[in-house]
C-alpha cells in the first residue's frame, strides 16, 4: 500500500494533507473525502472518474457497499443485459470463464485506477460498470444523463462480518489479523471504505424514492428470498422485460442459477483467479448466507448496532 501511495499524483498526494484521516481497516489511514472515507488510491481513481466519466443514456451503473452482494448483481445484471447475445444456458457463457468483476469493471479499481483515462467508446451496448461510490459523488453525467443505476445493499450485522473476515484475508500475512472488536468500533464510527455504511445507504434509498425511474434499490435478504420476482424488476428497470416466452422457457430461474453462491463458487476462474488489483476471487465467496452474524456478535454488540441503525435510519422508510 506504501508503494501504491508513492506513485499517487503530486495533486492527490496534496489534496491528502488536508484532508481528516484515521487509522483504516487494511491500509494505514482512511481520509475523509467529500463525506466519505476511503482509501488514497481510491481517492485518486474517483476523482478522475468525476472529471473524465462520460455517461451514456444507455449506460447501466451498479452500485453497492462493499461486501453487500456486488459480484452477484455484477453477474445477474450482466446476464440479463446480455441474454440475446449470450444464450444462459450456454458451455461458453461469459459467466463460466471469467469473474463477474471483469465482465463488470469498477470505476475505481479499473477504469480509472492507476492514473488511466479509458476510452470506454467502444464497450458494447449497453456499458455495464461497478462502483462503491455513494450517490453525491458520482461523475455528473452519471447523475444527470438518463443512465440507470441499480443499487443493492445488506443488512449491516452481515455486511461487517462479511467485511471483517474479507479484509483479514487480504491483509498481508506480516500484518496481525484485525480484532473483531476493534474492526466492530469503527464500523460503527463509520469509518470503514466508503462509510459511513449508513449514509451510502441512505443517499441511494434517497434517490430510489425521488425518482424510481433511475435508481433501483435492492436489499440482498431480498434477493436471497425470492430470487424469481427479483430479476423480474430488475429486467423491468432495465427496459427489458422478460417476455411471456421467456418466463414460460425458465430462463429467469437459469439466470438465477447461473448466478448463484453456489455455482460461481466452484468455476475454476473463481477458485484461482484475481480480478480486483491483486485479490484471490476466491476470496469473494466465503459463505454467502442470511444471519450469520449470530456466530460471531456478542450481544453487547447486537445492541449497539440496533441502537445505533435505530438512531441513523428512523423516518428514512429503510430498515433491516
Ligand atoms: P459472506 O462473506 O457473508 O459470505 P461483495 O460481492 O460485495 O464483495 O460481497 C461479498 C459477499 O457476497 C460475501 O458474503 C459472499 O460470500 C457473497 N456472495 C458472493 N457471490 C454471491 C452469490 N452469487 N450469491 C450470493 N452471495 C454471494
Amino acid at each position: 500500500a506504501a508503494a501504491e501511495e508513492e506513485k499517487l499524483s503530486q495533486e492527490c498526494k496534496e489534496l491528502l494533507l488536508s484532508l481528516p484521516k484515521e487509522k483504516g481497516w487494511r491500509t494505514l489511514h482512511l481520509y475523509k473525502f467529500q463525506e466519505f472515507w476511503c482509501q488514497p488510491t481510491e481517492i485518486q481513481a474517483i476523482i478522475s472518474s468525476q472529471r473524465h466519466f462520460q455517461a451514456s443514456d444507455t449506460d447501466v451503473v451498479l452500485a453497492t457497499v462493499p461486501k453487500s452482494g456486488t459480484t452477484w448483481l455484477k453477474a445477474l445484471a450482466f446476464a440479463v443485459v446480455n441474454r440475446r447475445r449470450f444464450a444462459v444456458v450456454s458451455n461458453s457463457h461469459p459467466l463460466l470463464s471469467s469473474n463477474p468483476h471483469d465482465l463488470v469493471p469498477f470505476f475505481e479499481y479499473k477504469l480509472y485506477a492507476n492514473g488511466q483515462i479509458p476510452d470506454l467508446s467502444n464497450l458494447p451496448q449497453p456499458r455495464l460498470f461497478g462502483t462503491h461510490i455513494p450517490f453525491a459523488s458520482l461523475p455528473n453525467s452519471i447523475k444527470k444523463s438518463d443512465c440507470r443505476v441499480v443499487y443493492i445493499c445488506r443488512n449491516p450485522f452481515d455486511t461487517f462480518i462479511s467485511s471483517w473476515h474479507y479484509i483479514n484475508k487480504i491483509r498481508p500475512g506480516s500484518q496481525a489479523p484485525m480484532l473483531l472488536d476493534e474492526a466492530f468500533e469503527m464500523y460503527c464510527k463509520g469509518i470503514v471504505g466508503f462509510g459511513p455504511f449508513w449514509e451510502h445507504m441512505l443517499g441511494y434509498w434517497k434517490e430510489s424514492i425521488e425518482r424510481p425511474h433511475k435508481v433501483l434499490f435492492f436489499k440482498y435478504e431480498d434477493m436471497k428470498e425470492d430470487i424469481t420476482f427479483q430479476l423480474k424488476k430488475l429486467a423491468e428497470f432495465l427496459g427489458i422485460p422478460f417476455s411471456l416466452e421467456e418466463e414460460r422457457s425458465g430462463v429467469i430461474e437459469k439466470i438465477a442459477k447461473l448466478c448463484s453462491f453456489e455455482n460461481l463458487k466452484e468455476l475454476e476462474v473463481n477458485k484461482s483467479g484475481k480480478s480486483i488489483k491483486n485479490f484471490e476471487n476466491k476470496d469473494l465467496f466465503r459463505k454467502g448466507e442470511v444471519g450469520d452474524w449470530v456466530n460471531y456478535l456478542s450481544p453487547t454488540m447486537v445492541e449497539q448496532l440496533t441502537k445505533l441503525l435505530e438512531e441513523k435510519l428512523s423516518g428514512s422508510g429503510l430498515s433491516f
